[in-house]
């Protein structure tokens, strides 16, 4: 590289997804390629709008400016001062054998000299990638959000307060690129520098941000840090992180053979382990209770039921049970309290 040493980095690395290598921007930013990336993304109306609404225009940089920008905007006040910031995404010449599915279960490092080989003689090979966005980490109370008004309660540790963004441009939209180099950049972080908690804030109708922020565990949050400048505030424990990383991979689509292939010849597409389990659960389930009741549980016509099935988290099934603190005792509606009893208890009986 043309360079021996990187602005808050103590040495040069890559993240590796099935698609794509993640980059800090203390190295991208000698990345011309990624530099004229970044500025049209600044420069296009609709991701503007999209990302950052009203009060952030076009901004027509150029290369200078663009470099300036990244440096002091991103280095200066990321990278150096935290050790974290930005990193520039590019797709991988030769992908790995993940797909978009289990893009969030395989991250990797390139370091030394596996990171030499990668980027080439002088980074050369970086010049030759398709850089198609940017995912970033700063410390929120040093960066976006406003200054605190005397008699606000102190935020809590900067480690606390990891505010999570990212932009991809608009000709890879709905690939999932972001939600891949986001989960990238959240695992390094919690790794190797110890975050606790990403935040996050949304414009008020962006809604592919949203559900970006819920597919990688964030949940929307009471806060107000950004004092109603946005519209979603959204927060995510490194340890809610982790639980959402294990469902995802659990979640992971599996094919086996001749059953999956007789399966999806029928119509029904490939299962995951979770599926799998379910099922069993089910199975068992419906069994003990017919036993008893000489009927399926669960009956289709009754509203609670239904509302069960169409909640889409844990918030919606707290409200549908009218349970705001899980630690007393739920209180599920008949529909589901009776066969829920009597299996448990069949299940305990017979195991007893
Ligand atoms: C928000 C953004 C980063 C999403 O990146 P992405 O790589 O396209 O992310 P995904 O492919 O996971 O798509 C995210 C969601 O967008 C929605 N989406 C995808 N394609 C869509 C389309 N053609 N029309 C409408 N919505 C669509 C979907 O809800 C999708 O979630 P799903 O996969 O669960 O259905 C990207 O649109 C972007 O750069 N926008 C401008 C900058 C910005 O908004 N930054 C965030 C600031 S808070």
């Amino acid at each position: 590289m043309a360079s021996p040493s990187y602005t808050g980095l103590s040495e040069p690395f890559a993240i590796l997804t099935p698609r794509l290598i993640v980059i800090p921007t203390p190295i991208a930013v000698d990345v011309a390629p990624y530099r004229e990336m970044y500025a049209a993304l600044h420069a296009d109306a609709g991701f503007c709008r999209m990302g950052f609404g009203e009060r952030f225009p076009v901004k027509n940089w150029n290369d200078d400016e663009t470099r300036d920008v990244i440096e002091t905007r991103d280095i200066g006040r990321s990278w150096r001062r935290r050790g974290l910031g930005d990193f520039a995404v590019a797709l991988r010449p030769q992908p790995g054998s993940g797909t978009q599915q289990d893009s969030s279960s395989t991250v990797s490092m390139l370091r030394g000299e596996e990171f030499e080989k990668f980027v080439g003689p002088n980074g050369a090979r970086l010049n030759e990638l398709q850089w198609v966005g940017y995912s970033g980490i700063r410390d929120a109370t040093t960066t976006s959000l406003p200054p605190q008004e005397a008699g606000e309660e102190p935020y809590p540790d900067w480690l606390e307060m990891v505010e999570i963004r990212y932009g991809v441009s608009p000709a890879f939209w709905g690939k999932g690129i972001a939600p891949e180099a986001s989960n990238a950049v959240v695992q390094w972080a919690m790794r190797e520098k110890g975050v606790t908690r990403f935040i996050a804030e949304t414009e008020r109708d962006n809604q592919r941000s949203g559900r970006l922020l819920q597919k990688l565990g964030f949940v929307h949050s009471g806060t107000n840090y950004w004092k109603e400048r946005c519209g979603g505030y959204f927060a995510c424990p490194a340890s809610r992180y982790e639980a959402q990383s294990v469902v995802t991979l659990l979640d992971t689509k599996i094919h086996i053979p001749i059953i999956s292939d007789l399966l999806n010849k029928v119509g029904v597409l490939d299962i995951s382990f979770l599926d799998l389990l379910c099922w069993i659960a089910a199975v068992k389930f419906t069994v003990v209770y017919k036993l008893i009741e000489q009927v399926p549980p669960f009956p289709t016509n009754d509203y609670s039921v239904q509302a069960t099935i169409s909640a889409n988290n844990w918030d919606e099934l707290q409200e549908i049970f009218g349970q705001s603190d899980w630690s007393l005792k739920p209180k599920l509606p008949t529909a589901i309290q009776k066969p829920f009893f009597e299996v448990c208890h069949g299940t305990a009986g017979s195991s007893a």
